[in-house]
This record gives C-alpha cells, sequence and structure tokens, in this order.
C-alpha cells in the first residue's frame, strides 16, 4: 500500500462534508452522480477480480473447509452462519494471503499453516470459520479494506445491524507455523491481536457507512498501478489547477461567497 496516507488525505475532506448536517443533502446527491459515473467506469474496464468459483466449491467442501472470499461473496459468506438471534459472535478466521504480486510470492508457508490449522479446526466443534482472501486475485477487496498481506482478521460476526469487531494479527511469514495458530486460538486472540478500527473498517468504518468502499478500493488500486513519478505527476496537476482556479477566482470573480460559509474546516 504506498500511497495509504495519501489516499486518507483525498478521503478526509469528503468524509468531513459528509458530516455536516447542512451539507448532508448535497452529499448524497453528488454521491448519487458519482456512483453513477462510477458504475459506467467499472462496468467499460476489465474486471480486476479474479474468481474461480469450482476451485472455491471444492476448498468448501474438502476436509479443510475454507470458504475463499471476493468482492462478490464476502459479506454474504461472513453472514451466512449467522442467524437474526444470535447474541454470540460467530468467529470467522480470514486470511489476507497473495501470490507473486502482492505478496512477492512469500505467502505460501503461511498459507500452508493457515490451511493445515483449517484442518485441524474443522473436526473441532465451536471453532472458528475459515476464509481465505488472495490479494493477487481481488486486489480491489483488499484495497477497499486496505488490508495487508499476510495478516490473520478475526471478524466477530452479529447479526446486522451490530456493530462487528475485527481483530488483526500481523504473522511472521518465515517462521509461522500452524502450532503458532493454534496458540493463538488457546491464547485467546484478543490478548495477541490488534482491533482494527478506523476509516477501513469493512463494516463500521465511515468509508463502508458511507456506501464508499468499493470506489475507494478501485481508486487506489488504479493509483497502485501507477508508477510513483505518475503519481506525483498528477498531484501537482491537480494542486496547480486548483491553485489557478483559486486565483482566478480571487482576480475575476468578483464577490465570492465569504470563506466562513465553508462546509469543512481546512485541514
Ligand atoms: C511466482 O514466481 C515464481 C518465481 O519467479 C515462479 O516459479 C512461479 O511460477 C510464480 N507463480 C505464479 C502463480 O505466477
Ligand atoms: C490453501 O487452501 C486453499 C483453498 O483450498 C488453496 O487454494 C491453496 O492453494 C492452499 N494453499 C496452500 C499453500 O496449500
Ligand atoms: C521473523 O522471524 C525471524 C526469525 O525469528 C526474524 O529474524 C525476523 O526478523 C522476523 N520477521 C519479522 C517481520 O518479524
Amino acid at each position: 500500500m504506498r500511497f495509504n496516507s495519501a489516499s486518507v488525505l483525498l478521503a478526509m475532506p469528503i468524509l468531513a462534508v459528509a458530516d455536516t448536517p447542512d451539507y448532508q443533502a448535497q452529499f448524497q446527491e453528488y454521491l448519487g452522480q458519482a456512483q453513477g459515473y462510477f458504475e459506467k467506469i467499472t462496468s467499460a474496464i476489465p474486471s480486476p477480480n479474479k474468481y474461480d468459483p469450482v476451485a472455491a466449491a471444492v476448498a468448501k467442501a474438502g476436509s479443510n473447509r475454507i470458504d475463499v472470499i471476493g468482492l462478490h461473496n464476502w459479506k454474504d459468506t461472513l453472514y451466512e452462519p449467522v442467524t437474526p438471534e444470535s447474541t454470540t459472535p460467530e468467529e470467522w478466521w480470514l486470511l489476507i494471503t497473495g501470490g507473486n504480486k502482492t505478496c512477492f510470492g512469500h505467502c505460501g508457508k503461511l498459507e500452508a499453516a493457515f490451511n493445515e490449522t483449517a484442518g485441524k479446526f474443522a473436526i473441532e466443534p465451536s471453532s472458528p470459520h475459515m476464509a481465505l482472501l488472495n490479494c493477487d486475485n481481488q486486489p480491489v477487496l483488499c484495497n477497499a479494506w486496505s488490508a495487508p498481506v499476510g495478516a490473520l482478521w478475526i471478524f466477530e460476526m452479529l447479526p446486522e445491524p451490530s456493530p462487528i469487531s475485527i481483530f488483526t494479527k500481523r504473522l511472521n511469514l518465515t517462521t509461522v507455523t500452524s502450532d503458532d495458530l493454534i496458540q493463538i486460538q488457546k491464547d485467546g486472540y484478543r490478548a495477541v491481536a490488534k482491533e482494527h478500527d478506523g476509516l477501513f473498517h469493512p463494516f463500521n468504518g465511515p468509508l463502508a457507512q458511507n456506501g464508499l468502499s468499493v470506489p475507494v478500493g478501485y481508486v487506489l488500486w488504479a493509483f497502485g498501478l501507477l508508477p510513483s513519478w505518475a503519481f506525483m505527476i498528477i498531484v501537482s496537476l491537480f494542486s496547480r489547477r486548483m491553485m489557478a482556479s483559486r486565483m482566478e477566482g480571487q482576480m475575476h470573480g468578483g464577490p465570492r461567497p465569504a470563506a466562513t460559509g465553508q462546509a469543512a474546516p481546512r485541514r
């Protein structure tokens, strides 16, 4: 995630405006328009999301009982074992993994350890549900969550619309074994993992709450394809245009709305 901080900066003003009651209606209107464009654009570009339904069905039915998730099915999959009356969370262990593109080929050992653990959990009652997310195949979802490869995310799923807690644990790609993962369960993951929150939280975060996760996922994915010099050129063109139009406004624009009328304080 090379452009993480940049992306946060890009998203902040939008969200600040979204939280201002006066601008909520206007924001919703812009959001509607943006979503229209967004759908046009994403239907025009070849989908970067790869998903093999046959392999996924085999993994689910196999002895390890692993669900492979993608942009189209992650939510349904995680909610699947949850009943409307559930009061104790259904626990999901999701491994965020990747291949040569996103994990530089270093995730194999971790993935094997996770699969082996899934095999052990599958024959144990009340053990967590297991799922895999491969960021080589699902770059948009990984970007939408700002999810790093090589991490274990533990979801505590309650019926909608309860907030969902997620605990994350980075694993050592060179040393991790199935025993380490079993130990995490024995020790209690809440003791060793970090609670996840913030902008990119897949359920409770402001992006998800405003329906912006997927568009932001596409934008960050597209930025990730650019070499960093191209990114810098875009930023500099963009800021120069903003400067130019602001100066123009000051010179010819006549009376402009006073700065105090602005929706969001500048950051
Ligand atoms: C990943 O890279 C290794 C070494 O370059 C290569 O042997 C392997 O086939 C690649 N795997 C995939 C899935 O492309
Ligand atoms: C782990 O299991 C998944 C799902 O069955 C499979 O696609 C993947 O190749 C396995 N990885 C390793 C390293 O065995
Ligand atoms: C992983 O473990 C090895 C051996 O203990 C250690 O040398 C390495 O620094 C660790 N890597 C990370 C990222 O913690």
